[in-house]
């Protein structure tokens, strides 16, 4: 192992003291030390940095401290340090409790990056106050390659809000690693959880999915359910690159792979862009502009061979809001840009139902239909949409034009889509879940170049 190096930032607090690695855990009697909510994020060098979150519900700042090992290997030690976060909400069902400040409640946020790592390599993790009684559970991760085919996870809108709506975000997660064990990451596209003020929620969504978390790095993108107080309680839980100047922590990109990943956000509102009050108006397209100006900037600048962007809400779609103002504002803006910079695909999430496109200027590209299950690309974007990892489904909307999609449907099941990458190819492939068979495969596309 090379040396490691350590940075940290901050962290948050606490309450519901439900330990992190089983959801059957109760909340009575909890070590408030323990780390919970464990993220694994990308830096700006995915080769050889990982960066970690975790939350402990102590009333005081502690401790920050991250061991990371090889196999056989002595473990290094990185500290770092925490932040205390305060008026996150308790509690679910959230209705009733939103607005009772009585729920407010305080905990606090650790952050930390290790450096120094070999590309290509497994190593094990644990986090803590360096107390024997306050470690984690071990976690595992390995560090990215510079080449060479690889995996990774897409899911989408687990939005869960309650135990049962979890325990189907449990299962999409679980059933997704086990059929790629060797992906590298997953993104989720957004509504990670039904309101992202309630840390309760995320307490959920971070321990029942604690086989994809704690052994996979997330490439997480803001939706609008995270934003229901303000994006801050989202960005408490990930700690992003903070790889794009001007722009919030949740706009960022990366390179894995011969690949470049950007996630955007299309988080300010159809209200917001066409505010009649033009200091609203103007801040909220600015924002839609500069995050353009930066993928511009990005796709310009990287010598990978795949270009895609992961955003929220979907461009192209039969579900919930497939010709909603919004969604023809985020079409008409971004579409083209897409075109122009000939992104590959665009993966994409709030509408609940699976659609999958390969258009250009609005449309399907010629040569390409519904019986296509490969293209050689030349002009064109898949856009693609995975239902939900969750509980929530939207019918398909009649009575529109939907001549974009090559396949679209609602079969009701969740589902989770590996992507493999390689040098001539990208290859995506949908299963819905099973609970008691094997996972079908519901769709297959190829890109190849
Ligand atoms: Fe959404």
């Amino acid at each position: 192992m090379k040396s490691i190096k350590g940075i940290v930032w901050a962290g948050v607090v606490s309450c519901l003291l439900l330990p992190f690695f089983s959801p059957k855990s109760s909340a009575a009697g909890a070590n408030v030390n323990l780390p919970v909510d464990i993220s694994m994020t990308f830096t700006k060098d995915p080769l050889t940095a990982k960066a970690f979150t975790w939350v402990t519900k102590n009333k005081t700042k502690s401790a920050t401290v991250l061991e990371v090992w090889e196999a056989n290997q002595p473990k290094v030690k990185v500290t770092g340090s925490s932040q205390m976060v305060t008026g996150r909400y308790a509690y679910f069902p959230i209705a009733k409790d939103m607005n009772a400040a009585k729920n407010l409640f305080t905990f606090d946020v650790h952050k930390a990056v290790v450096a120094g790592l070999k590309p290509n390599t497994k190593y094990f993790y644990r986090c803590g106050d360096g107390n024997a009684a306050n470690w984690s559970q071990v976690g595992s991760f390995v560090t990215g390659n510079s080449s060479g085919d690889f995996s990774f996870l897409y899911m989408t809108d687990p939005q869960s809000a309650s135990s049962s709506d979890f325990a189907l975000w449990k299962a999409t997660s679980e059933h997704a690693y086990a059929k790629y064990p060797d992906a590298k990451f997953f993104t989720v596209s957004g509504d990670l959880v039904d309101r992202g003020s309630s840390e309760n929620l995320w307490d959920q969504f971070f321990r029942y999915g604690a086989k994809a978390t704690t052994n996979l790095t997330i490439v997480p993108a803001i939706g609008n359910h995270e934003t229901d107080t303000g994006p801050h309680h989202y960005s408490d839980h990930f700690n992003f690159p903070k790889n794009t100047a001007g722009l919030p922590d949740y706009v960022y990109s990366f390179d894995y792979g011969d690949a470049h990943f950007t996630v955007l956000s299309t988080e300010k509102t159809y209200a917001q862009l066409t505010s009649k009050d033009s200091a609203v108006r103007t801040a909220a397209n600015h924002f839609v502009d500069q995050q353009i100006e930066m993928l511009r900037n990005e796709v310009a600048a990287s010598h990978k061979k795949w270009n895609i962007v992961i955003l929220h809400k979907a461009l192209y779609s039969s579900g919930g809001y497939a010709s909603s103002a919004e969604t023809l504002y985020y079409r008409k803006k971004l579409a083209p840009v897409f075109d122009e910079l000939s992104i590959d695909a665009v993966l994409q999430g709030h509408n609940h139902t699976f659609d999958r496109g390969f258009i250009y200027g609005g449309k399907t590209v010629s040569g390409v239909n519904a019986n296509s299950t490969s293209v050689k690309k030349g002009k064109g974007t898949l856009y693609l949409v995975n239902d939900s990892a969750g509980p929530k489904f939207y019918n398909t909307t009649k009575g529109v034009d939907l001549s974009f999609l090559l396949k679209y449907g609602q079969p009701r099941k969740q589902m989770y889509t590996g992507v493999t990458v390689s040098q001539d190819s990208l290859i995506f492939k949908t299963f819905t879940v099973s609970k008691d068979g094997p996972d079908a495969l519901y769709d297959t596309f190829a890109i190849t170049k």
